[in-house]
């Protein structure tokens, strides 16, 4: 198996798609699929399939194809979903909100346990069973266990105004939902910057540009 560092985020960035088609297939009581069948149902080309799991020492047959429930345990794996990762959020507005309550954090390697938000009227509310606490709090709360990782649901100015106590308290992992770019202030750190506007833009190129559309690989 080649070392996973060598390994490009556009793999990476891939699996959690055949995690999810596979999850379907179990659902479905599939037992066993090709990859010219996988190819068919996910829109990548099998060649691809095959190279992308290959990087991680292949899972399937020569003319056998893929045992579903291995693969999508195996791509679980790899992802490291097992993990319970401490996360915590911060800005329980509409995004907040939203994030916290519609995302199971439980089957993609983390666990919520705490949510920080500025405004009084919010806290000591519940989401999801967790009580809101008034980010002033935010020290003492992470003094007996650092959190792996934040979700960021503020604004820009008030990330800014953050970040340091954030990093200085060791908070090296992000999900950032904000529009602070994070990784230039402190190279050191992981962020995945979600930007709903950036796939709203796509999709209106690829509306205005009908006639080259492609398939996403
Ligand atoms: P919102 O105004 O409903 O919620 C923001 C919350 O953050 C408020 O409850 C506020 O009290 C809290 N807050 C502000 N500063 C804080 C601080 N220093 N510490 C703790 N809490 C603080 O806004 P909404 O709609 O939830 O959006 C939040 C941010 O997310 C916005 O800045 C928006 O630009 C961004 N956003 C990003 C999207 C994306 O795709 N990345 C999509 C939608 C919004």
């Amino acid at each position: 198996m080649p070392k996973r560092d060598n390994i490009s985020m556009s793999v990476i960035r891939r699996l959690p798609r055949y995690y999810r088609f596979l999850s379907e297939l179990k659902d479905n009581g599939v037992v066993r699929i090709s990859s010219r069948e996988l190819s068919d149902k996910m829109g990548f080309t099998a060649s691809q399939i095959r190279q992308d799991l290959n990087c991680f020492g292949g899972f399937g047959q020569q003319g056998y194809g893929y045992i579903v429930e291995q693969l999508y345990n195996e791509i679980g794996n790899i992802l490291g979903l097992s993990n319970r990762f401490n996360a915590i959020l911060i800005g329980a507005g509409n995004l907040g909100r939203a994030v916290s309550t519609h995302m199971s954090f439980e089957s993609r390697g983390f666990t919520l346990t705490a949510i920080f938000d500025s405004n009084e009227s919010l806290i000591g509310k519940k989401i999801r069973d967790i009580t809101i606490q008034n980010i002033d709090n935010l020290e003492a709360v992470c003094k007996d266990r650092t959190p792996d990782m934040a979700i960021l649901c503020i604004p820009r100015d008030s990330v800014a105004a953050l970040a340091d106590r954030l990093y200085h308290l060791g908070i090296k992992n992000y999900w950032n939902f904000s529009h602070y770019d994070l990784a230039i202030r402190y190279p050191d750190v992981i962020v995945e910057n979600v930007h709903l506007s950036d796939s709203l833009m796509t999709l209106c190129y690829r509306m205005s540009n009908k006639s080259e559309d492609i398939r996403e690989i």
